[in-house]
């Protein structure tokens, strides 16, 4: 967008950074449609922290449970095939939401689906072993 510099010179700004840290912009655009885009974001991403923080959980608990299991000689074969398949889809729709940077702001409904992917492949190994 357009700056002005501290001389009055107009100038095209090529400053990238998240439109909540720009309150010209919040307050001259957004806020036409978002009456406080704050607030609707801080939700959004307190939704998600929770989510992917539950769902790490459950990732950590099942890598822990596969590795005792395979000690105590009571997974392997098919069985620990599956379990290591669905580990690293659980991981891998997990990595997807945590290195998009947003934290779910861009795109919640995209954040919740990816979500929903890894949880239900860390429950189908859980359930495997329990
Ligand atoms: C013309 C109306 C309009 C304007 C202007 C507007 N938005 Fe939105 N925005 C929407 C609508 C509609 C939604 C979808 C709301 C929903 O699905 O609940 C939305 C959703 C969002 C979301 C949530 C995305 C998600 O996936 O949940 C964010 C973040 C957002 N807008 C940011 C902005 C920012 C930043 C600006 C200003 C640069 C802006 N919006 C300007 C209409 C607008």
């Amino acid at each position: 967008g357009k700056a002005t510099a501290e001389d009055g010179t107009v100038y095209v700004s090529h400053k990238w950074t998240s439109p909540l840290e720009n309150e010209d912009l919040l307050a001259n655009d957004c806020s036409t449609c978002h009456s406080d885009l704050k607030a609707e974001v801080a939700e959004i991403q307190a939704h998600q922290e929770e989510r992917v923080q539950a769902i790490s959980k459950k990732i950590e608990q099942l890598a822990n449970t596969m590795t005792d299991q395979v000690a105590a000689g009571t997974l392997a074969g098919d069985k620990l095939a599956q379990c290591q398949k669905l580990h690293r889809n659980a991981q891998f729709y997990w990595d997807f939401v945590m290195v998009e940077n947003g934290d779910g702001a861009h795109n919640s409904k995209l954040s919740d689906e990816t979500l929903d992917k890894s949880e239900k492949a860390v429950d189908e190994a859980l359930a495997l072993l329990a």
